[in-house]
C-alpha cells in the first residue's frame, strides 16, 4: 500500500526548519499531512551528496570557516555511512529528508550544523536531490531496458525463419516471421531507451544556488557545486530551477510510453497463449493456475504488466495536472511530483524484468504458427504481386487475386495454390507453374527482403542495427552522451 505521507502520527511534531516565524505549529495530523518524509526519504543519499558539495563550496568561498566546512562534510559522510549500514534510520516523524539531515547535523555539531543552510533553500535542495536521484537510478532502469531488448533480439534471431501470420485488424494479413514480430517490439523499446537518454541529458543541470527562487546574495560558486555533483553545468535561471518539473514529466512520459508498448506486447502474448491460437507455450514458472478450474494455466504476468500500464498513464496525467496553471515559482503542490514519478520508475523497472523472464522462457509452436498461414488467404497480396511482376497493372492484379479468393471460398479451397493451373489461368493467363512455389508462406516471406521486410536475412540485418545501438553505454549521467 502506498503511504501518502498523511498517516497520522501520535507523537508531537518534531523540530522544524521554520520554527522562528510561527508561534503555533500544526496539530500532529495536520503536520503529518504536509510532511513528505515517507516519499522523499529515498532521496537521503542525494540530499547528503548535495549538502556535502554545498558545505565544501561554502568553506572554499569563506562563507563559513574552513574547519566548520570540513567538520560538516565529515559528519555528512558519517551520516551517509550510518544510513547505509542501517545503524541510523530516517525518522518517519521528520517533516522531510532535508529537515532530518539538517536536524542531525545540528544535534551532533551544534552551531556548525546551523551553518549548512546558508545560501540555500529547500526549494533548490529538493530540485537538486531529485535530479541526482534520477541521474543515478534512471541509468539502472535503462540497463533493464537494454537487457530486455537484447533478450527480444536473441529470440528474434532464433525465430528469424519461423513463419507466422502477420495481422492487421487482428485478421490474418500476410505471412511474416516470429523474428520479424519480435524485432518490431525491440525497435520500439530501443526508441524508449533513447527517450530516457534524452530526458537525462536535458535534466543534467544543477539547481543548487537557485535558493528559494531568486538565488543568493552570498558569493556562492554555482559552477563548483555543479561540477562537484557531476552535473554538466548549473541551471541558467534560478526561478526556472525551482518552479519547473518538466524533467520529471519527460521521464514520466518515457515510462508511460514504455508501459504502453509493453501492454501491447503482452496483449499479443495473451492472444498467442490462448487455445485458439496456441502459437506459444508459456513456461509453467511464468504462468499461474486457477483456484477453481483445475486445468487452467493463465498468462497472469502478461496481463498484470498490461494492467500496470494504467498506473503509469495515470501518473503522467497526475504530474501534468499538478503543473497545469501553477503560478511561478515554487508552490507546495510540487511536493506531489515525486510519489507519482517514483511509482512510474519502479513500475517500469519491475515490468521490464518480468516481461524479460516471460519472453526468455516461452516456447514458440512453429507448426501451429506455420499452419495458421494457410486458410486466411495471406498469400493473396503475393499473388497480386506475382501478376504485377508479369506486367499486369496492380489494380487489375488486385482484382484478379480477389476473384481467386472468391473462387476458393466457393470451391471449398483454403489457399489459392489449392486451385489447378488451368483454374488459375482462367482468371489470368500470366499464371505459370512457378506460382505454386512462389505462394508458399516461406516464399512470400523470403520475397519481402526490402529494408524493413520480414525476410530472414533482412531481419538479421535489423537485429544487427539494433544491437549496435545498444552498444552505447547506458548513459553515464553526463551530457553529450546521447544514444
Ligand atoms: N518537501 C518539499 C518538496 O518536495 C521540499 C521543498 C519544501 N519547500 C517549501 N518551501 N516548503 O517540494
Amino acid at each position: 500500500m502506498k503511504d501518502n505521507g498523511n498517516t497520522p502520527h501520535t507523537t508531537p511534531p518534531p523540530q522544524v526548519l521554520w520554527g522562528g516565524r510561527l508561534e503555533e505549529k500544526p496539530e500532529a495530523e495536520a503536520f503529518a499531512f504536509q510532511a513528505s518524509i515517507n516519499v522523499d526519504r529515498r532521496l537521503a543519499r542525494d540530499d547528503i551528496a548535495g549538502s556535502r558539495a554545498h558545505v565544501i563550496m561554502l568553506g572554499q568561498r569563506g562563507i563559513i570557516p574552513a574547519e566548520t566546512a570540513a567538520a560538516l562534510d565529515r559528519e555528512l559522510a558519517r551520516i551517509a555511512g550510518e544510513l547505509e549500514a542501517g545503524t541510523l534510520t530516517v525518522d518517519p516523524g521528520a517533516e522531510d529528508i532535508h529537515s532530518f539531515i539538517e536536524g542531525l547535523l545540528t544535534d551532533r555539531l551544534g552551531d556548525a550544523g546551523r551553518m549548512v543552510h546558508a545560501g540555500r533553500s529547500r526549494n533548490d535542495q529538493v530540485a537538486v536531490d531529485l535530479r541526482l536521484y534520477l541521474k543515478r537510478t534512471v541509468p539502472e532502469l535503462v540497463g533493464e531496458l537494454t537487457g530486455t531488448i537484447r533478450a527480444l533480439l536473441d529470440r528474434a534471431e532464433e525465430q528469424a525463419a519461423a513463419v507466422m501470420p502477420g495481422y492487421t485488424h487482428l485478421q490474418r494479413a500476410q505471412p511474416v516471421t516470429a523474428g520479424h514480430h519480435l524485432t518490431a517490439w525491440g525497435t520500439a523499446l530501443e526508441r524508449d531507451r533513447s527517450r530516457f537518454f534524452d530526458a537525462l541529458t536535458r535534466l543534467d543541470e544543477c539547481p543548487l544556488g537557485a535558493g528559494a527562487l531568486a538565488g543568493s546574495g552570498l558569493p556562492l560558486d554555482r559552477e563548483a557545486t555543479a561540477k562537484a555533483l557531476g552535473f554538466a553545468r548549473p541551471t541558467l535561471n534560478a526561478m526556472d530551477s525551482v518552479a519547473d518539473r518538466d524533467f520529471a514529466l519527460e521521464l514520466s512520459a518515457a515510462c508511460a510510453i514504455t508501459m504502453i508498448h509493453l501492454s501491447r506486447f503482452c496483449e499479443d502474448v495473451v492472444i498467442w497463449a490462448s487455445e485458439e491460437f496456441k502459437f506459444i507455450n508459456l513456461a509453467e514458472s511464468w504462468s499461474t493456475g486457477s483456484s477453481i478450474m483445475p486445468q487452467k494455466k493463465n498468462p497472469d504476468f502478461a496481463e498484470l504488466i498490461r494492467g500496470k500500464a494504467g498506473r503509469t498513464t495515470g501518473n503522467l496525467v497526475t504530474l501534468l495536472t499538478l503543473l497545469k496553471g501553477l503560478p511561478y515559482a515554487y508552490d507546495k503542490d510540487l511536493q506531489e511530483d515525486k510519489e507519482s514519478l517514483f511509482d512510474s520508475l519502479d513500475t517500469v523497472r519491475v515490468c521490464l524484468r518480468m516481461f524479460r523472464g516471460m519472453m526468455e522462457t516461452l516456447v514458440f509452436n512453429r507448426e501451429r504458427m506455420e499452419a495458421a498461414c494457410i486458410g486466411g488467404f495471406l498469400e493473396a497480396t503475393d499473388a497480386a504481386e506475382y501478376l504485377v511482376r508479369r506486367g499486369l497493372p496492380f489494380r487489375k492484379a488486385h482484382e484478379t487475386a480477389a476473384l481467386l479468393v472468391r473462387d476458393c471460398i466457393q470451391g471449398g479451397q483454403r489457399s489459392i495454390v489449392e486451385r489447378s493451373l488451368p483454374e488459375l489461368k482462367a482468371r489470368s493467363k500470366l499464371f505459370e507453374a512457378d506460382v505454386y512455389q512462389a505462394l508458399s508462406p516461406a516464399s512470400c516471406v523470403a520475397a519481402r527482403k526490402l529494408p524493413g521486410g520480414p525476410a530472414p536475412g533482412e531481419v538479421q540485418r535489423q537485429i544487427g542495427v539494433l544491437r549496435k545501438k545498444l552498444e552505447n553505454p547506458d548513459h553515464d549521467g553526463s551530457s553529450g552522451n546521447r544514444a
